[in-house]
């Protein structure tokens, strides 16, 4: 599937480059053996893979010499916005969508947060045991995300379903891990269940309207004109997969962390005064975007690292390998909850850096400070202890908890 003669296609990225690269389980180590063996790979013709963090902050911050307008095959049939946009109508979108996610919003939401959090711990604590990524870490983030955009949260297993037909297509099916054209058209399909979805939602909104985040984006002007509907569509396009997935990932990287480190555990529950930092320290250890948009080059360009680019080579910038960098991170490998100066990338750099933090870094901070309190103790369940990375974001399937 092609946009147009000016986009760069690119095929089948998470099987070919992040899934054959490391293992998502424990890719620290890996990222340092790739640091060391130099930081630079160039997989196949025309596609480049960096681990050095001078690179992919370079790649990242150079948005005129490295395009984000890339097919991505997700089933999408135009760029999503404002990912796939380059500056400057990419600045005209964030305009509009900053204020969405701005801290205001977020101070605003913080009670709701802490309410709802704590009403999906009341469903399963007195059991002292639980699928924390089913039971908590999928339902939790996409519960405030429709409250937030005011779409209906009964509609919650829909939207995690059109997640999953894109994200994850091997739950909807099977033969879509490792057969091409079978994810392909499951994801080809969850577009469409979303463009359908929304198209529909456009057309009650323009005659009945309401505060839901469709209606907004109807009365919303970009630049001096309206967003059209099929910008409407593209942004939720990524909404849904953005907003519904990246928390939930985040979520079980954390406590899988924390369920197998007693001690760092203990320093939360202790003085909650450090979750802030925590947060800080687990998103720069767990990288749980591993990699964002490929970047295609516009022109021939050298990096900083001296490696040749050349023109419409696709770069996939690696954020993990560039969080444990030893040049900007003391004891990269120590997770410390102290770690003062944490100029992490987890949420990427550049114009295209994460809309959405000010609201993953709220719903983390709340969910390890009302968990804390109330299930001071808890640790992986017998049985269960393998722990399984599946490919995609780095998440971990049924993270199964117990406690006393
Ligand atoms: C801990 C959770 C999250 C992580 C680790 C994360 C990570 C990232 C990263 C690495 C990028 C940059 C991608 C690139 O440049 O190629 C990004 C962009 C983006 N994220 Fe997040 N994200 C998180 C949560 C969210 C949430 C909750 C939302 C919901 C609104 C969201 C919405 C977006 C959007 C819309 C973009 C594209 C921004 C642009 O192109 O200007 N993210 N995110």
């Amino acid at each position: 599937m092609s946009y147009g003669d000016d986009v760069a296609p690119i095929a089948n990225l998470n099987d070919q480059a992040l899934g054959a690269m490391y293992d998502l389980s424990a890719p620290q180590p890996n990222y340092k053996d790739l640091i060391e063996a130099g930081g630079w790979f160039e997989p196949m013709e025309g596609m480049a893979l960096s681990f050095l963090r001078e690179n992919t902050e370079f790649v990242l911050r150079n948005h005129e010499l490295f395009t984000s307008r890339v097919d991505m095959n997700l089933g999408n049939v135009r760029p999503m916005i404002p990912l796939n946009v380059d500056p400057p109508d990419h600045s005209k979108y964030r305009k509009l969508l900053d204020p969405l996610f701005a801290p205001r919003v977020m101070n605003e939401q913080e009670e709701d947060i802490t309410r709802r959090a704590n009403g999906f711990i009341d469903a399963f604590i007195e059991r002292g045991e639980c699928n924390f990524t089913e039971e908590f870490a999928e339902l939790f983030p996409a519960s405030i995300f429709l409250g937030l955009l005011g779409l209906p949260e009964d509609q919650m297993r829909m939207f995690l379903d059109m997640r999953d037909y894109i994200l994850h297509p091997e739950k909807i099916d099977p033969d879509a891990l490792l057969d091409i054209e079978t994810r392909a058209s499951v994801q080809a399909k969850g577009g469409q269940l979303i463009y359908d979805y929304f198209t529909d939602l456009i057309a009650k909104r323009l005659t009945d309207p309401s505060d839901d985040i469709i209606s907004r984006f109807l009365a919303a002007e970009v630049g001096g004109d309206k967003l059209s509907h099929e910008d409407i569509l593209d942004i939720m396009f990524l909404f849904v997969i953005a907003g519904l997935d990246t928390v939930s990932d985040s979520l079980t990287c954390f406590f899988a962390f924390l369920a197998q480190h007693p001690e760092h555990r203990q320093q939360i529950v202790d003085n909650p005064d450090i979750i802030s930092s925590a947060v800080e320290e687990l998103l720069r250890w767990e990288s749980p975007v591993p990699g964002g948009v490929p970047r295609v080059a516009t022109q021939d360009v050298t990096l900083p690292g001296g490696q040749q680019v050349k023109q419409g080579t696709a770069v996939l910038v690696n954020y993990g390998s560039a969080d444990i960098d030893a040049a900007t991170f003391g004891d990269p490998f120590e997770v410390r909850f102290d770690r003062e100066n944490n100029p992490h990338i987890a949420f990427g750099g550049g114009v295209h850096r994460c809309l959405g933090s000010h609201l993953a870094r709220r719903e983390l901070r709340i969910v390890l400070r009302e968990w804390h309190r109330r299930i001071p103790n808890y640790t992986l369940k017998p049985g269960h202890e393998e722990l399984e990375y599946p490919q995609g974001l780095r998440h971990v399937k049924d993270l199964m908890l117990t406690w006393g």
